[in-house]
């Protein structure tokens, strides 16, 4: 029987190493919901790496051991590949080059060869796993010559894409001394898909401009194959974040939160730690209107939660020291007795503790510079049961090509999202009802299990589709 194997970097466990011994904790992110229908249905397979460096062999048999039982096929790296591999050439190349901060790239020889290494890494585990007739789902700008790799061994096999990151326009693509190759290397699927359509005609022109290969409809003809490229906007899990913030536990903490604030109004702010969020330039705004709107003084707070991401890369950790920074002079400067204006938090929290923000949030301030899709987006929406609350949110997020009745701003228009905070506070119910009631519709009937469902599908199809042509 054909099975489906994905392979994303991260598996959707994190294998801890804890005073007490190993732990293994689902992910966080909306992948493993989403997959997680699949991956762990017959004998279907997760591959990717655990999330910690395994020196011991003893150690390694057990962790693989653990992981099997539920499906998944650790792919151990060593502290030399996490460096080169994750967070040099992924990190430090790929990411800031994707997102169109080219000044934070670097291009280091070494780093390619690492990503290289690791990418064949990858494929000899799937390899192992891997019987001609099963389709393979590679996830990602981590494994972006894992497609050509595999196809090179096993030419008949059936392979998607998925690229959760912002394809960019050829001009940046072009700066990367490896770009033809990463080209090539996606091209192994028979499939490949990007959030927006935006995306995909950034690849379908940096495919002609640098491989010469044309395409029409969104089909490539490159000298052996012809390969699909489609948008597929990715969803969340809908019912449970509408579930987890109708929950009585979730409102028993938006109660002792929103108590503990005094009744402020909430403006909420949920990211990773990246320079591709735009949070420094969130902070000025909340800063500048402050100032520039005195009645908001002691009336409204901004409910930042920050989760720490790949400190270990130089940028990281200097974004790290700057919000900081901001964040305590905004508050020494305007803080009172009673009122907060800045709730800061460095750290993940608990689903259920998120569940009840989302709930308790009066507007949801989601305003990265560049993001693939940005799930934050979809969650606020999912969780507002009662339809009310303002969602602004950054025209340069993919979730932005969905959700047009949201606020949309530019990010780095100051003016725009200061006018953006006061109007979404000053927002009459009966608009926040009627924004909010379109965009649950579209967020709750293209979920993740939706997403899912038509990315398989269509890869089927274009397999189908590529045995008929070579037939003719
Ligand atoms: O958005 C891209 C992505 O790789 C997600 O898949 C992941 O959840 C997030 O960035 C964080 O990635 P990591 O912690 O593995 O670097």
């Amino acid at each position: 029987m054909s099975r489906t194997i994905i392979i994303s970097n991260r598996l959707p466990t994190k294998v801890q190493r804890t005073a007490k011994g190993l732990t293994f904790q689902p992910s966080e992110g909306g992948l493993a919901t989403g997959l997680g229908s699949i991956y762990q249905s017959g004998d279907n397979v997760w591959v990717g790496w655990p999330g910690l460096f395994v020196e011991d062999p003893a150690e390694e048999q057990h962790v693989t051991e653990q992981l099997q039982q539920d499906s998944m096929a650790p792919v151990f790296l060593t502290e030399a590949e996490i460096r080169d591999f994750y967070e040099g050439f992924s990190n430090s190349t790929l990411w800031p080059t994707f997102h169109y901060f080219s000044q934070y790239a670097t291009y280091e020889q070494a780093h390619w060869e690492a990503y290289v290494a690791v990418n064949e890494k990858f494929c000899q585990a799937v390899l192992a796993l891997a019987g001609p007739d099963d389709t393979i789902w590679v996830h990602d700008y981590q494994l972006l010559l894992l497609p050509e790799m595999l196809r090179r061994a096993r030419p008949e096999c059936t392979i998607g894409f998925f690229l959760h990151i912002p394809f960019p326009s050829y001009e940046m693509i072009r700066v990367l001394p490896w770009g033809a190759e990463l080209l090539q290397g996606m091209l192994g699927a028979d499939l490949i898909g990007f959030h927006t359509y935006s995306y995909m005609r950034h690849f379908l022109s940096a495919v002609s401009q640098m491989l010469g290969y044309s395409s029409q409809n969104g089909q490539i003809e490159t000298p052996s194959r012809t390969v699909l490229v489609d948008a597929f906007p990715m969803g969340i899990d809908y019912q449970r974040y509408a579930d987890a913030a109708a929950s009585e536990a979730a409102q028993a903490h938006a109660r002792t939160y929103g108590a503990a604030m005094h009744g402020a109004r909430v403006v909420l702010s949920i990211d990773r730690l990246d320079y591709t969020k735009g949070i420094s330039l969130r902070l000025r705004a909340f800063e500048e209107l402050l100032h520039r709107y005195p009645k908001w003084h002691e009336q409204v707070s901004l409910l930042m939660i920050v989760v720490p991401s790949r400190d270990q890369v130089a940028q990281y950790a200097a974004l790290k020291e700057e919000i900081d920074e901001l964040a305590g002079r905004i508050n020494a400067q305007y803080s009172t007795i009673s009122w907060t204006p800045i709730h800061y938090f460095y750290r993940s929290l608990p689903f259920e503790e998120l569940a009840a923000l989302y709930r308790l949030a009066d507007v949801a301030l989601v305003t990265p510079v560049r993001d693939g899709m940005n799930l934050v987006a979809k969650e606020f929406v999912a969780s507002k049961a009662d339809q009310r609350g303002v969602l602004i949110l950054s025209e340069r997020a993919g979730a932005a090509q969905e959700l047009s009745d949201a606020l949309l701003i530019n990010p780095t228009d100051t003016n725009q999202l200061v006018e953006a905070m006061h109007e979404a506070l000053l927002m009459p119910e009966e608009e926040q009802v009627l924004r909010m009631t379109h965009m649950q519709t579209l967020v709750q009937q293209y979920n993740v299990f939706a997403w899912t469902e038509l990315f398989l599908n269509r890869l089927t199809y274009s397999k189908i589709k590529q045995l008929t042509l070579s037939t003719d």
